[in-house]
């Protein structure tokens, strides 16, 4: 049984999955045993014969050199581009929480670190039916602690202030906060850094800038926080 960490954002399309991979990637150059799951994923473009396309999973599988069936990575796949729980309700296909769990289980024994993406932002409805589900709550019954995705530019210290106090009042640990898109020497985003590192005392633990196809972390340092 293997180490997982989850892998939120301040927000949906803000580079998680981007960050996800380059994660995947550096774990499995480092000759350790890195695998990827998402529990739900929408907006998912249709092929030629129709067959739904998990982007997401898609994207680490090449990026990371995984080359596993992405049915293995991802357990429920809509084609509407909307929050999970209303793309289960307009396909009738609820997020079934024990499948996700089983499907994350068996994810979890195939790999060493398995890094787990979440869909949207820590507050993204998987279920709004007779039962009640929202992404933290899946975290938190998975046991899982949260490295945060946060785009470096103007806007992130509230989205990020508000992720990471959100966490805090769940009692969901936090590992740390990655910037995407970052631009080496912006005044503005240096000090969007450093006012979170302030507001929060949780700590940058890399930057990736746009179009990077490698990670800047210690290998080391990345692998202790998966649990
Ligand atoms: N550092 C980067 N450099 C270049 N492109 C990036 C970078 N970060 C994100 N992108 C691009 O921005 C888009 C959104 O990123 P991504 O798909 O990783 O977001 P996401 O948070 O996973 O979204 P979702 O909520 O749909 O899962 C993608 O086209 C991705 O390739
Ligand atoms: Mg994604």
């Amino acid at each position: 049984m293997g180490k997982a960490l989850f892998i939120t954002g301040t927000g949906t399309d803000i580079g998680k999955t981007y960050v996800t991979a380059l994660i995947v990637k550096k774990l499995r150059e480092a000759g350790l045993d890195g695998g990827y799951y998402k529990a739900a994923l929408s907006g998912a473009i249709p092929d030629s014969a129709g067959k739904l396309l998990p982007g997401d999973a898609l994207c680490v599988n090449r990026v990371a050199g995984l080359g596993e069936q992405t049915e293995h990575l991802v357990t429920y796949v809509y084609r509407d581009a909307v929050s999970p729980h209303l793309a289960a309700k307009i396909n009738h296909l609820p997020i079934d929480l024990d499948r996700v769990k089983a499907d994350f289980a068996r994810a979890k024994a195939r790999h060493d670190y398995l890094t787990m993406e979440g869909s949207g932002g820590i507050i993204c409805p998987l279920r709004w039916d007779e039962q009640h589900v929202i992404l933290d709550d899946l975290v938190k019954d998975l046991g899982l602690g949260v490295l945060i995705i946060a785009d470096a530019g103007l806007g992130t210290i509230n989205s990020a202030v508000l992720t990471i106090e959100h966490l805090r009042a769940r009692d969901i640990p936090i590992r740390g906060l990655i910037f995407n898109k970052y631009v080496p020497g912006n005044l503005m985003q240096d000090d969007n850094a450093a006012m979170i590192e302030a507001l929060t005392g949780v700590k940058i633990v890399a930057y990736v800038k746009e179009g990077d196809t490698d990670l800047d972390i210690d290998v080391d340092f990345l692998k202790n926080l998966y649990a």
